[in-house]
């Protein structure tokens, strides 16, 4: 049944409601009275519904009459929302003032160890000159590790004092013992001519003390194209000896590898003229058994390869005296590099 209209009720309703949006303390105190009136049981709704039962006469003066009551609830309503809210936005940014002048929490930056500011350095190098950067897989095939680098299968680094074997032995899993292992895997896949450098772990069953670590990171070389010489292996590691220690002096000696011929370890003179000769590198041409182990003509194509330590460049380049502060792995040596390059 349709409520009927009553405009003595309304205005009533009308004094109640705007005494309610005066009391209002809060958006939320105001929104509940806004439905009581307006809502879809509010007593304004009511009204407004009831005015459609009435007779046609009576129906414009009804009207008239629920347009004023709305239009000054209406008007109080706005007025007083536009209040509360203001001081609602006050009070919140007071409770969420931040004092600036607090001193903050400071978390400790880490900072890149020498092993990896090292690599960055060497990677960056060759790079630049437009070499690739190569991986190769840490559990190694003995075929790419020795056979396919032309060691003997009696050559002493195969024995098990050297080499980590995996089991069961007929796996022919080895950790790899030099970065050299990728040489093969790089011909194999990549096009030639082939000038790329590879970074990486490798295990050989030394013990810790302070110049050997089980476990240290290598940087091989690799250059395959047609007409490459001792002259060419010889400007890249002067260069590269520069380029990580300023102007430096290099000398080749003769070595012996069995994956290069004729081998070399190569010296740097350190610290300059009334310096000394520090070995840094292992290095040759590529032996043209390991280029034919890759299916590669060594009638057409020559190559140069070499090896460093990073423990070593890490070691002389930010004067670190002892392995085991490289593998210790407290926080507080790398700190110290944390401004390297
Ligand atoms: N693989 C050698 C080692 O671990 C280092 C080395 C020597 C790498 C001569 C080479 C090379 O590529 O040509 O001692």
């Amino acid at each position: 049944m349709n409520a009927v209209f009553d405009s003595s009720d309304l205005s009533s309703s009308l004094k109640e409601g705007l005494k309610q949006i005066e009391e209002a303390q809060s958006s939320k105190d105001l929104e509940s009275v806004h439905s009581k009136y307006f809502g879809s049981q509010g007593l304004f709704s009511l009204a407004s519904k009831s005015i459609g039962s009435l007779q046609k006469e009576e129906r414009k003066e009804a009207g008239e009459f629920f347009g004023r009551c709305k239009k000054e609830f209406d008007g109080a309503f706005l007025k007083k929302k536009e209040e509360v809210e203001a001081k609602e936005e006050k009070e919140k940014l007071e409770s969420e003032r931040v004092d600036m002048t607090l001193p903050f929490t400071r978390f400790p930056m880490g900072s890149l160890h020498p092993i990896t500011l090292a690599s960055r350095k060497i990677e960056a190098f060759f790079t630049s000159l437009g070499w690739s950067l190569g991986e190769g897989p840490e559990i190694e095939h003995a075929w790419y590790n020795f056979d396919a680098l032309n060691f003997p299968p009696d050559h002493p680094a195969r024995q098990m004092q050297d080499t980590f074997y995996l089991s069961p032995e007929e796996s022919c899993l080895v950790l790899r013992t030099q970065t050299s292992s990728t040489q093969v895997r790089e011909l194999i896949s990549g096009p030639l001519p082939l000038y790329t450098a590879s970074i990486g772990k490798v295990f050989r069953s030394d013990p810790l003390d302070a110049f050997h670590s089980p476990v240290f990171h290598q940087c091989e070389g690799l250059a395959v194209d047609e007409g490459l010489s001792v002259s060419d292996l010889k400007g890249i590691l002067k260069a590269l000896s520069t380029y990580l220690f300023g102007e430096a002096d290099i000398r080749l000696r003769p070595s012996y590898f069995p994956f290069t011929e004729p081998s070399f370890e190569m010296d740097m003179l350190l610290g300059g003229e009334g310096g000394k000769w520090v070995e840094l590198a292992g290095a040759g041409m590529v032996h043209p058994n390991v280029l034919k182990s890759a299916g590669v003509d060594p009638g057409k194509y020559t190559g140069f390869a070499f090896g460093i330590g990073i423990e070593r460049v890490a070691m002389l380049k930010y004067g670190v005296k002892d392995m085991h502060d490289l593998v210790e792995g407290d926080e507080r040596f790398s700190r110290q590099f944390a401004m390297g390059e």
